[in-house]
């Protein structure tokens, strides 16, 4: 049951900083605190790329991936959504890593793309909640989200939970390239281990959040923005929004905002942004500065330490607790998703099962 709560989704979003903790459990080894994979059969220290594909949120889960990965184990990423690579046919290097992610294993594009990944020689493994899929069948190598059902059909906790496989692959894979020290492992673990009990008080900003969701409720589009890995955040909320409240929302790389949607930007097109204190954050407060100035109503996810630099150009600040740089979109996710809860809830959609869609897309 709903446990007390109104919706499915609103019991699953609560369910982050438990899920996440699970997740690490089994990923990590609580005597060395060292992040342990099972037995692949295939070296992640030698394989030349890695080729990421899956649909939807878990696609955006994968483009954090691609960050991580390339900027943190220096691996060369592709990606792409599902029903593209599929027929994309792209020239792929043999003993490549393929990554898919999926919360059912079962996504039909999904399913092809492993298909035709294996066919091309590159080695499967699947990030998968439900461990006794399809997927799970077809693959060298599965690691399990430890999420347990998802009955909402928009996603929320398997999200957070694939972002946590990722982190954890790596730091697996950095450490097998030679571009992770002992030193900087136990940094960035203790960063991850330290997520469920920040996450946990992402809730005591429900109010916030709740104010937030009544400015977005009466807008007809809404402009989602982020940079680095913040930019797969933004498109999470943007496609959360549209899948529950019905909507509009694009999400844009900050950077990429003059060169077009700047021009949508006035007093009805309210700016959603995920801005926590990384390096990147004074480049986006740029991008702010630009948006306000022609208009823009802004409305900012961010720390302790960026609310005071947002808060004279942004008319709601929602404030999050500082984490690692390297776990930031995962705290982020957390209320990005809320808000879009909340704004369906304020439209009275059916939230749990929104209109023309189904939890399993098991058709192309
Ligand atoms: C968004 C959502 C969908 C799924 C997508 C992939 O809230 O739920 O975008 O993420 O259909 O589904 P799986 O992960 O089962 O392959």
């Amino acid at each position: 049951g709903k446990d007390g709560y109104r919706h499915y989704m609103e019991k699953e979003l609560h369910e982050h900083p438990l899920v996440i903790g699970q997740t690490l459990q089994r990923m990590i080894d609580p005597a060395t605190r060292k992040v342990t994979l099972p037995d692949l059969p295939f070296d992640l220290a030698t394989v030349p790329r890695a080729v990421i594909t899956a649909c939807g949120s878990a696609f955006y889960a994968g483009m954090v991936g691609r960050y991580w990965l390339e900027e943190i184990a220096r691996l060369p990423v592709d990606i792409d959504v599902a029903s593209e690579m599929r027929y994309r046919n792209p020239p792929l290097t043999p003993g490549s890593l393929g990554l898919l992610i999926s919360q059912s294993g079962e996504t039909a594009d999904t399913l092809a793309a492993l298909r035709s990944l294996r066919a091309d020689a590159i080695h499967i493994l699947s990030v998968l909640n439900v461990e006794h899929s399809t997927m799970a069948r077809e693959s060298d190598v599965i690691l399990g989200t430890v999420a347990g059902p998802e009955i909402s059909v928009a996603s929320t906790k398997a999200f957070t939970a694939q972002l946590t496989i990722l982190a954890c692959l790596t730091i697996a894979t950095a450490r097998a390239r030679g571009k992770l020290d002992p030193l900087g492992e136990e940094e960035l673990v203790a960063a991850l281990m330290d997520l469920p009990s920040r996450a946990a008080e992402v809730f005591n900003q429900g109010a916030a959040i709740r104010q937030m969701a009544s400015i977005v409720a009466e807008a007809r589009d809404v402009l989602y923005l982020g940079r680095g890995s913040m930019f797969p955040v933004a498109m999470e909320g943007a496609l959360k929004l549209k899948e529950i409240s019905y909507i509009h929302a694009e999400a844009y790389a900050a950077g990429e905002m003059k060169h077009g949607p700047i021009s949508l930007i006035d007093r009805t097109v309210p700016i959603v942004a995920s801005v926590p204190s990384t390096p990147l954050f004074d480049k986006t407060l740029s991008n702010l500065q630009e948006a306000k100035a022609r208009g823009g109503r802004l409305l900012v996810f961010t720390d302790t330490e960026g609310a005071e630099r947002v808060s004279a150009i942004a008319e709601q600040v929602v404030v999050l607790p500082r984490v690692h740089d390297f776990v930031a979109p995962i705290l982020q996710t957390i209320p990005v998703q809320m808000l879009a809860y909340e704004v369906a809830v304020l439209k009275g959609t059916d939230v749990d099962q929104p209109r023309n869609l189904a939890k399993s897309v098991t058709v192309e």
